[in-house]
């Protein structure tokens, strides 16, 4: 990539509802937790340059996790180290003495990243340190005492995701270490105990574990599971950066899954180090960042780079083969939906359907629903006159949902970018149902429920002007609609 194409700036691949920072390089959602009628969602923050650097905890708030206002760095990097990934809860009773007795002090708990200790070569980079704030998370103090989980001799050790244990009145951290995850257990915050590991050779190993996330589900049978996120990169199914999840049991001490299939959250190649938000009660709600690290610090924004996915909601359910998360928007996105621009029912595609007129004001942001009673091969394809095309199928011999974005604009900024992605299908039965959630630069796919899900970047030279339905399987639609959505900011 050149430098003039980096100094231009580009509001059209600036996404509408998808939070991005106004400027500089952002990855991974941190610190998630609802308190107040407040989201907060933090996130590693570089506000010095548009590449990953010393790492600083960025901050947005939204109360309808539509819109989002960037508020001042909660936390900056200090003499135990850069701020990497982590999270935060609501320390209701005060437990760790933060606050004035009676008060609920927001505690966040992340890695200190040692970059000195890494130059000299020292395996005890990574340490776990705390921070609270008095003041709904507009200031934060770290604590005196930090780091309060000190490197056990492990060169990664990181992204701590708190989560209170209501029948052990503690707290358990979930860190990622390399191959494993570690739990450890603590009545205050402060004093931690480990519990056990789980991981080393099961599931994915393609790259290093980052990002765990332990949170009970109740299924459609009404019984409650224990599901563990672990991003991992490589190893992703498409390539570089994914998260895969374990279902199973956690007794308090220790995780145990029901089986060893390799599950992923999301099959596209964007969405990695998602984690759900604490303090939300009636759902999971979960967030991940819109990139992958093959080609993140390459993506032709400015003068921002990296957005978040859309706020999902994952929920258990029984597929032929067993039990697997789906995810869907989360129920606030509906409100973006405007009436209809186009569609169709009851109709056979045996030729190339014109779905044009459904794109028409939608500026780049719409969201396609399909349904069928006989799923079949079909390419949806949008084009614009610069010879751009985003093509999303589904291939009936390989039952595969799929994206290719080889001609889909600007894909040359890194090798990795172009490609076509396939996710298998998890469905049930015949009949499939389809949404795809567009914002500009980003397509976010959800078949089958959110059974199979894919979250893929493009960034066309123009607009998309057309688009087209074909199936060569003769594809007999219920339904399919296109809706604008509405730009919330
Ligand atoms: C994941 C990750 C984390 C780390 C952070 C550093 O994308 O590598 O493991 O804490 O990013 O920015």
């Amino acid at each position: 990539m050149t430098h003039a194409a980096v100094a231009a700036h580009t509001p059209q691949f600036r996404p509408a509802f998808h939070f991005t920072p106004a400027g500089n390089w952002m990855n991974d959602p941190n610190g998630l937790i609802f308190h107040r009628g407040v989201y907060h969602l933090f996130f590693q923050y570089h506000p010095d340059s548009s590449v990953w650097g010393p790492m600083h905890w960025g901050h947005a708030t939204s109360t309808d996790l539509l819109r989002w206002q960037q508020q001042p760095i909660a936390l900056r990097p200090d003499a135990l180290g850069m701020i990497f990934s982590g999270s935060a809860v609501v320390d209701h009773e005060n437990r760790a003495g933060f606050g004035p007795t009676g008060s609920s002090p927001l505690v966040a708990m992340f890695t200190h990243h040692d970059r000195a200790a890494e130059k000299a070569g020292r395996i005890d980079r990574q340490h776990q340190s705390l921070a609270y704030s008095l003041d709904e998370g507009r200031s934060w103090t770290k604590h005196a005492g930090n780091p309060v989980i000190a490197n056990p001799g492990r060169q990664d050790f990181r992204d701590p995701k708190l989560r209170w244990l209501p029948e052990r009145q503690r707290w358990i951290a979930s860190l990622a270490c390399g191959d494993r995850i570690a739990f450890y257990s603590s009545p205050d915050l402060r004093a931690w105990t480990l519990e056990s590991e789980f991981g080393a050779g099961v599931g994915a190993h393609g790259g290093v574990w980052e990002c765990p996330d332990l949170l009970p589900l109740t299924g459609p049978d009404g019984r409650t599971r224990w599901v563990l996120l672990v991003s991992l990169t490589p190893g992703g199914p498409n390539g570089g950066s994914a998260t895969q999840y374990f279902i199973g049991q956690f007794d308090g001490h220790r995780f145990t899954p029901d089986d060893t299939q390799v599950r992923w959250l999301d099959v596209g190649p964007d969405n990695y180090a998602g984690v759900t938000w604490d303090g939300v009660h009636d759902r999971a709600l979960f967030i991940g960042w819109m990139s992958n690290w093959r080609y993140a610090k390459d993506l032709p924004t400015a003068p921002w780079r990296s957005a978040m996915t859309m706020p999902r909601e994952l929920a258990l359910r029984q597929a032929d083969d067993g039990m697997w998360v789906a995810s869907l928007p989360a129920r606030e996105l509906l409100a973006l939906q405007q009436p209809a621009t186009l569609t169709c029912r009851q109709q056979r595609i045996d030729r190339p359907l014109d779905l044009s007129a459904g794109l028409s004001g939608s500026q780049g942001r719409f969201v396609l629903r399909l349904a069928t009673a006989a799923l079949r091969g079909f390419t949806l394809a949008l084009a614009n006159d610069a010879g751009d095309a985003l093509r999303i199928g589904y291939d009936d011999t390989a039952h595969q949902w799929w994206v290719d974005r080889r001609d889909s604009g600007e894909v040359g900024f890194h090798p990795d970018f172009a490609g076509r992605h396939a996710a298998p299908r998890l469905g049930v039965g015949n009949a499939a149902d389809l949404q795809l959630w567009f914002d500009a630069t980003s397509v976010e796919l959800f078949a089958d429920g959110g059974l199979s899900t894919m979250t893929s970047l493009f960034f066309p030279r123009q607009p998309w002007q057309r688009a087209t339905l074909a199936s060569p399987d003769q594809l007999m639609l219920d339904e399919l609609t296109i809706q604008p959505l509405r730009d919330p900011r």
